[in-house]
């Protein structure tokens, strides 16, 4: 690939900045100082430096947010603040999107990245990707409740039954806090859920999703890459034992 793109593929600015890099003979390729942008390199093998510095080559970004409410997600939209608004300029290269949806007053793990395939399995029904939330609800949960979860819950507007799902109450109170854990995600769907048990989602976030858990030193609003070891499982998410015959 051209090595201008390479650079630029590691976040070190806009094309003509990287065109400059050249001129002022910042740039060397394997020891030798390079001022043509254009020259092909080998990504894999060639050594790149930028002011002594080397460049390594990182096609694909994975984030994980603490997505705040107030926000869509969505990549951009003319009257909303998306949550690509919450990313630095230094990340728009990546063209990074939300993996799936979370409504704009929920908050929590959101994955943005700009792996299509990646993104597209995670997605698929087929996958059980497990998705656990925390709600605040309005009324009290019962057992029956709980039974209608893990028995699955039709929704009569959409003529579909949801897929079991877990439900479990971590602080009984005027308004019970919740978990619930479900494998799949429709719209809306677990204030849906809720609803059709005669219960009313107050406060959703969502705190895990596909085996990776929020991480608790990111404020609302922050985000950071995930580690080697959370990438590792969320590809993993792809093994065919996962799958839904
Ligand atoms: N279920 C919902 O109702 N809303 C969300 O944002 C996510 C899951």
């Amino acid at each position: 690939m051209r090595a201008d793109k390479l650079i630029a593929a590691s976040g070190m600015g806009s094309r003509k900045e990287i065109k400059e890099l050249f001129r002022k003979k910042r740039v060397m390729v394997d020891g030798k100082i390079m001022t043509d942008p254009s020259i092909h390199v080998d990504p894999e093998k060639s050594c790149v430096e930028v002011d002594g510095k080397k460049i390594g080559y990182k096609p694909y970004i994975y984030l994980m947010m603490n997505k705040p409410a107030g926000y869509i997600s969505a990549t951009e939209d003319d009257y909303t603040q998306t949550v690509i608004d919450l990313l630095p300029q230094e990340y728009m290269h990546y063209a990074p999107s939300p993996v799936g949806r979370l409504d704009k007053d929920t908050e929590g793990l959101l994955l943005l990245t700009n792996d299509g395939e990646l993104a597209h399995r995670l997605l698929s029904p087929k996958k059980l990707v497990p998705k656990v939330y925390q709600a605040v609800v309005a009324h009290g949960v019962s057992e029956n409740d709980i039974l209608a979860f893990r028995k699955g819950i039709y929704i009569k507007e959409d003529d579909f039954t949801t897929m079991p799902g877990d439900l479990k109450v971590v602080k009984d109170d005027t308004h019970p806090l919740c978990e619930v854990k479900i494998f799949e995600g429709k719209f809306h769907q677990v204030k849906r859920m809720f609803e059709k048990t005669g219960n009313k989602v107050l406060y959703l976030e969502r705190v895990c999703f596909a085996g990776l858990e929020l991480d608790k030193n990111l404020k609302r609003g922050e985000f950071r890459e995930l580690n080697l070891k959370e990438e590792q499982k969320i590809k993993s998410i792809g093994d065919m034992k996962n799958e839904k015959s």
